[in-house]
């Protein structure tokens, strides 16, 4: 099955009306258990089930007009961005892909208000955004699962950006990929905060798509993996009920932590963690042994993302003067 074929099963509409322009929003989204592995290259299915909290306000808009030219252009924060440039192939690819024909062009304008620098998963917001906005352009009306299903293609943990909030997104058994989509938790908890801690702001010395496969096909310790996630999953949903914080930060902190240690076994091995990394690691460790519940979690790259409560927040940022704080849940 080609990439464009299992698009066009997805959206499945013979015709589609094209409305002058057409705007949409997703929000970024940060993994506690993470999607570490890919069963299918192609369609970006997931070796195993992630789940992940949407970052409310902060994420990607999309905007699509039709192209005068024959071709598609894309505006990133008010800047061309060059045709040679990798994003805009990878960009450019998936539109081909999901167009109704090739005669349809679009000119794509993105505005990110998230810290480009910072690891958050600009991509998956990016896309998340694109096909929400492709959707109302050409009136398909497709429901969340399936928008979920056609981010997903675009960009693996795109899937859990269609919606805000907490995120499952199952693995999915269809070689096809139809049931590999984010689910959205009817949960809250307007008390939890995630605090950004913004290390280094150099591009990363592998992208997480060569990271994962390079894990998945050499590292010994990655056949663990698969079993570790269906035991913590259940669990961190059960701490995401009870609202049971320790519980929780605990799990998404050992998720991560178990994740780099995959990277450092693979060959050769991934090291996204700097000197930076891990003074704040160890100054993490030492504020919770003083009895501040912080936890954090870490994305292919090597700034840390802090998970606390609010109650907590002055002590926290005392601590850390630079940290951005992200308030996920509206009261
Ligand atoms: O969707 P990708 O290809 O950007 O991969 C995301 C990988 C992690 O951010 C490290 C984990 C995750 O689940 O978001």
């Amino acid at each position: 099955m080609t990439r464009r074929k299992a698009i066009q099963d997805i959206i499945k509409i013979q015709s589609s009306t094209q409305n002058c322009g057409a705007k949409a929003y997703a929000c970024s989204n940060i993994a506690l258990i993470k999607y570490w592995g890919k069963r299918d290259i192609t369609l970006n299915l997931p070796v195993t089930d992630s789940l992940s909290i949407g970052l409310n306000n902060y994420g990607a808009t999309t905007i699509i007009n039709p192209s005068k030219k024959q071709e598609h252009t894309w505006q990133l924060n008010n800047n061309n961005i060059a045709k040679n440039h990798a994003a805009y192939k990878r960009l450019c690819a998936f539109l081909d892909d999901i167009r109704p024909d090739a005669q349809t062009f679009y000119d794509i304008s993105s505005n990110m208000n998230i810290p480009m620098a910072a690891g958050l998963a600009s991509s998956a917001c990016g896309f998340a955004s694109l096909v929400k906005a492709l959707n109302q352009y050409h009136a398909w009306q497709l429901p969340a699962s399936k928008l979920s299903a056609l981010a997903r293609i675009g960009s693996g943990s795109a899937c859990r950006s269609i919606c805000n909030g907490f995120v499952h997104w199952h693995r999915g058994i269809d070689k096809n990929g139809y049931d590999s989509i984010g689910e959205a938790l009817k949960l809250t908890w307007p008390e939890l905060r995630i605090g950004l801690l913004c290390l280094e702001t150099k591009p990363k010395p592998i992208s997480s798509t060569k990271a994962m496969l390079q894990t998945q096909s050499t590292s010994d310790l990655y056949s663990a993996w698969p079993e570790q996630v269906k035991k913590s999953l259940p669990c961190l949903l059960q701490s995401i009920k009870e609202h049971d914080f320790k519980r929780f930060g605990e799990i998404a902190e050992h998720n991560a932590l178990s994740m780099h240690a995959l990277m450092l076994s693979a060959r050769p091995a991934i090291i996204y963690s700097t000197s930076k990394t891990w003074e704040n690691i160890n100054k993490i460790h030492k504020l919770r042994s003083q009895g501040l519940a912080i936890y954090f979690t870490q994305d292919a790259g090597p700034n840390l993302k802090c998970l606390f409560l609010c109650k907590d927040q002055q002590d926290v940022t005392d601590n850390f003067p630079n940290m951005q704080v992200i308030k996920v849940f509206d009261d």
